[in-house]
């Protein structure tokens, strides 16, 4: 090779070079896991879709306010929390209770909102009437709050599953007698079959999600709470709950 092509080739090698890491080093968007199959926190939509619901809406105007830019990525919920451990996702956001067992492996905001386990039954169901006298089969999603509290009820043995969709087919099928969940996600189940299933007796657990925060992005916390709480007084959390649970 002569010597100007040498040159010519060495420098589009390095415009090659610089603009491959600026493309890979993309460490300004935050990767945001979320286990889209609980509505009406975090679905996606059957006709667009998208990723969407309370969650979502609440992620966005965080990262708004913040000034952060983010990506949701959608992932299962066991892999989403051993990700968080892990460091692989910066954020997530999928109706996650905050728990001192959690906080061992990710850092946590502050509390957005309220929820708590409720057993739902198949609508034609007489004898159980809240998890004091719940006996049989009953549905969880794996790893959440709710597989932790059948696992205290004495009668009741759990199964679990990747997806509650499941739960709920297995339900209104017969197969289990009973799903504990969060309180928003029965009653969107609910409302969407009527005549097959009903929640019976009221939340029994008091838990509050949060965002979590990779260890690693500590630095997040701060900004993410003052957010949060600018969103709080600017009344987004009761305009959520009206858009996404009435
Ligand atoms: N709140 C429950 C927990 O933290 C269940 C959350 C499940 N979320 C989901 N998107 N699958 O254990």
């Amino acid at each position: 090779m002569k010597r100007k092509t040498w040159l010519l080739f060495t420098a589009l090698l390095l415009v090659g070079i610089s603009a491959a890491s600026c493309t890979s080093d993309d460490t300004s968007t935050l990767q945001v896991a979320t286990d889209a199959t609980w509505p009406p926190f975090e679905f996606v939509d059957t006709q667009t879709r998208e990723i969407k619901g309370f969650d979502i809406d609440v992620m966005n105007a965080i990262a708004e306010k913040a000034g952060l830019d983010i990506e949701f990525v959608n992932v299962g919920w066991d892999p989403l929390l051993a990700g968080m451990a892990q460091g692989t996702y910066d954020l997530a956001i999928s109706s996650i209770t905050i728990t001192e067992e959690r906080k061992k492996d990710m850092l946590f905001s502050d509390p957005y909102f309220a929820a708590g386990q409720i057993v739902t039954v198949r609508a034609d169901e007489t004898t159980i009437t809240g998890p004091e006298n719940l006996t049989g089969l009953v549905g969880a999603q794996i790893g959440t709050t709710g597989a932790f509290e059948v696992d205290k009820i004495a009668g009741a043995t759990l199964k679990t599953y990747d997806d509650i969709g499941f739960a709920f087919q297995d339900l209104m099928n017969g197969q289990i007698v009973a799903v504990i969940c969060d309180n928003p996600l029965a009653l969107d189940y609910v409302r969407e079959n009527p005549d097959r299933i009903k929640t019976v007796g009221e939340a029994f657990t008091d838990e509050f999600y949060g965002i979590a925060i990779a260890q690693r992005n500590s630095d997040l916390v701060g900004p993410i709470n003052a957010a949060i709480a600018e969103l709080q007084a600017e009344g987004l959390f009761e305009d959520l709950s009206r858009k996404w649970l009435e």
